[in-house]
């Protein structure tokens, strides 16, 4: 693959598909963190002090704390901060306007487009299951109102190198490409981390994108690769169901409404072939007219929503860690922006800090927690990924990984 010493960008018009999904503070209206903005700094840098006219392109969603199709305009701000420099926004993807600010952008200066999940192949396409080839993501709507204003085309977005969406894969069909400078390390350090995982190799599972623990958990587990797998937050709860207990009415309909239903089929053959392998919360907590309570499995159900894992599970989840030789984690245990409701994450986290195991952690809410903790010196590894990282894990090539070898054989 294309790297970024291999172009000469001075003058030249380079589309930078970017990764800065972050979690939304949607009663303020800002960001509550900006971990990965900060990661695709150096690309950006470099490419604008070469002399590009560059044009970014990202994404912003899509669970829960990720409000899906919100502008990416508080990251242009970000952004502009960081580099102390002026980052353009455009309230437009591919349309007219867009592509006038593109035409109009001289050498060094920067434009970040609107979310480019505004566009409806990007991702209505994908939410409904209708996968297009890569060939056919070159001919959507926003790759040929794009395409032909552009020079070269960059990904950096490593954290999305999962997506199969014509951002992501469609532009390497028509336009030279190359990785940026956070792909490459990101794809370097964790091609040399997972040739060898010390055993055992434990995953920590949680938080809310439940699409991409379930898809990935029975490949980790069918190839050997995690030898245990510790389920908590929604991912856990899910299992749980499946196990054929009650989790209580505001949970399962939190299940429903968010259309989690379906994976209880593929949480019940996961347990069929690796039940002793996965390890499930034994206690949970909920609030009660604001007070934590916990309650055994035995015990439930419980009316009010579960919210965090209890302090037995906590334990064991720490001392499975703490005498692990790898452990990979994605996903928060609980509601861990609240006081109340993170004991689970603030306790496993904990735990990640003092182990002896290599630790990677991955994913926005999972960097999020390592920032509130202060354990990033403590941390091995920080991938802005984690979906990407625990599809990296099962040893597939990455969509997005794909495309770039296709783009890096076009030339100039
Ligand atoms: C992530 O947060 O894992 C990436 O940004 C991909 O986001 P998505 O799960 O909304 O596709």
């Amino acid at each position: 693959i294309n790297t970024l010493d291999d172009f000469e960008v001075s003058g030249k018009t380079v589309l930078l598909r970017v990764d800065i999904n972050q979690p939304v503070d949607k009663e303020k209206n800002t960001l509550k963190d900006i971990t990965r903005i900060k990661a695709c700094v150096p690309t950006i840098r470099e490419l604008s002090d070469k002399g590009a006219k560059l044009v970014i392109l990202a994404h912003q969603g899509s669970d829960i704390e990720y409000e899906n199709f919100y502008t990416t305009e508080p990251h242009s701000k970000v952004l502009s901060e960081l580099l102390n420099k002026d980052v353009k926004f455009i309230d437009d993807v591919c349309g007219p306007t867009a592509r006038m600010a593109i035409e109009s952008l001289n050498a060094g200066e920067i434009l970040l487009l609107d979310n480019v999940r505004f566009v409806a192949e990007e991702q209505t396409l994908f939410e409904m299951n209708l996968k297009l080839s890569h060939e056919d993501q070159a001919k959507t709507l926003l790759v040929r109102k794009l395409a032909p204003l552009a020079d070269l085309y960059v990904c950096d977005a490593f954290a999305a190198a999962h997506r199969d969406q014509p951002s992501l894969c469609g532009f390497e069909q028509v336009l030279p490409s190359a990785m940026g400078r956070l792909f490459e390390e990101e794809y370097s350090v964790l091609s040399s981390i997972t040739k060898n995982p010390g055993r055992p190799s434990v995953f920590v599972l949680g938080g809310a994108k439940i699409s991409d623990a379930f898809i990935m958990m029975n490949s980790v587990l069918g190839k050997g690769i995690a030898d245990t797998v510790l389920a908590g937050g929604l991912v856990g709860n899910i299992m749980l169901l499946a196990k054929g207990f009650d989790i209580g009415e505001k949970s399962k309909a939190f299940i429903k409404k968010r259309g989690f239903e379906k994976y209880i089929e593929d949480a019940k053959d996961l347990l069929s072939k690796y039940e002793d392998k996965i390890e499930l919360p034994s206690d949970l907590a909920y609030l009660e007219a604001g007070v934590r309570k916990e309650v055994k499995l035995s015990d439930l159900p419980v009316d009010e929503m579960l919210v965090d894992i209890g302090h037995t599970s906590t334990e064991k989840f720490q001392e499975i860690i703490l005498g692990a030789k790898t452990v990979f984690t994605n996903g928060p245990m609980g509601i861990f922006e609240e006081e109340i409701t993170e004991y689970g994450t603030k306790n496993v986290w904990d735990a990640l800090g003092k182990t002896t195991a290599y630790t990677v952690v991955g994913g926005g809410d999972s960097i999020t927690a390592t920032n509130k903790y202060n354990l990033s010196d403590k941390i091995n590894y920080i991938c802005t990924g984690g979906g990407a990282l625990i599809r990296f894990l099962t040893g597939e090539t990455l969509p997005v990984v794909k495309a770039l070898m296709h783009g890096s054989e076009i030339k100039e």
